[in-house]
């Protein structure tokens, strides 16, 4: 598929009115993207667990109008209320995918969208965000081209969201999702996430993610500024470089269970993420005196009982601690007994590998 594949030809049904909803989940990176060029292409390849408890519900409900709009005319609310800040970000998505969804200014839209986790979370929404709008569209778009076939509306979608947030892209299907193009991976590509095409060892089946709310601010730096740091960076190359051994390496871990390999692929991947932004100029430094504490109590948790619980990091403070179900009792012991305390309030998520977005039902 390329990029002009998107473009639909003229649409064959017309449709006043309605109504779509999407619940769309989040993603935690394992080799992380960091770094993109222009159109929201990655710089290097990656892959995510699929999430399932911190999710995006988003309902779009859709009115023709009587003409063209100049611009695009649409109404937000989020969580109940109408959100004037949200806007201009739905703008720029708008105006990024307007060529693939040539109704988008033929229409009135409302989004009405909430997230199952708090805003003041330092989760990150875009990419659940994201890919629940991008799949609304994608519905409304099918009843107006109702040949559209399945795996056509799943790779649009993706190829939307990412054109939202490059991370969106990895949101819609579950359960081990690649986007970028790596050689090894058959079927991978920069435009598009697609569901990793290899044997996946039972080790990794609905590996659980608890996430540590070390800091609930704002983002310190934003995604847009964080890629940015990769270009001139002084170790671009080889991270990307970098990236592609660690997709081919995990190929043979996924297949063989190789927990202990896992862990050193994603431990790692997490700290030259920040490493990164640590080395980049301007410089950063995303971890909280909190993070540290806990990396370092999961090690020696690790070294004492033996379990296969490990980290990863997005690009701020708080901690995924990721383990298998069959240690899913001892370790949730340990987070609640020795890791807790080090998160505001005491807050956590406790969330596990899901199997992408669904379609709500809407009622006539
Ligand atoms: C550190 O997808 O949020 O979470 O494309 O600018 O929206 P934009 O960036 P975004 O970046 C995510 C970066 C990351 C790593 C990852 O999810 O792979």
């Amino acid at each position: 598929m390329i990029e002009k594949d998107f473009i639909p030809s003229a649409y064959n049904q017309t449709i006043t009115e309605g109504k779509v909803s999407y619940k769309s989940p989040s993603n935690i990176a394992l080799v992380k993207y960091w770094g993109k060029k222009e159109n929201q292409l990655p710089q290097n390849p990656s892959i995510s667990f699929t999430l399932d408890a911190c999710a995006t519900t988003t309902t779009v409900s859709f009115k023709k109008l009587d003409k063209l709009s100049d611009n695009y005319s649409f109404d937000l609310w989020f969580e109940g209320k109408v959100k004037e800040d949200f806007k201009p970000k739905i703008v720029t998505f708008f105006s990024r995918v307007a060529v693939y969804l040539p109704f988008l200014k033929a229409y009135h839209f409302t989004i009405e969208t909430s997230n199952s986790f708090p805003h003041s979370s330092g989760i990150a929404s875009s990419a659940s965000g994201m890919s629940a709008l991008a799949l609304c569209m994608v519905a409304l778009e099918k009843q107006l081209n109702p040949e559209m076939n399945d795996d056509y509306f799943v790779q649009k979608a993706s190829f939307l969201a990412r054109l939202g947030s490059g991370s969106a892209c990895r949101s819609i299907e579950g359960d081990i999702v690649q986007w970028g193009k790596h050689e090894k991976t058959k079927g991978s590509s920069d435009l598009f996430g697609i569901k990793y095409p290899y044997v996946v060892h039972d080790n990794f089946k609905r590996f659980h993610d608890t996430i540590l709310l070390v800091d609930k601010g704002q983002k310190q730096v934003s995604s847009t500024v964080g890629h940015n740091l990769m270009h001139n960076h002084p170790y671009a190359t080889q991270r990307f470089e970098q990236a592609h051994d660690n997709l081919d390496k995990l190929i043979a871990v996924f297949k063989s269970g190789d927990l202990k390999e896992f862990i050193a692929i994603v431990e790692s991947e997490a700290l030259t993420l920040h490493a990164m932004m640590m080395t980049s100029m301007p410089y950063f430094i995303l971890m909280k005196p909190n993070t540290l504490e806990i990396i370092n109590k999961i090690w020696e948790f690790r070294e004492k009982s033996g379990s296969n619980v490990c980290f990863t990091l997005d690009a701020g403070a708080n901690v995924h601690v990721l383990y298998p179900e069959n240690e899913k009792d001892i370790v949730f012991q340990f987070i609640k007994e020795e890791l807790i305390a080090y998160c505001e309030n005491q807050q956590y998520i406790c969330d596990r590998i899901g199997f992408g977005a669904k379609q709500l039902k809407m009622n006539a």
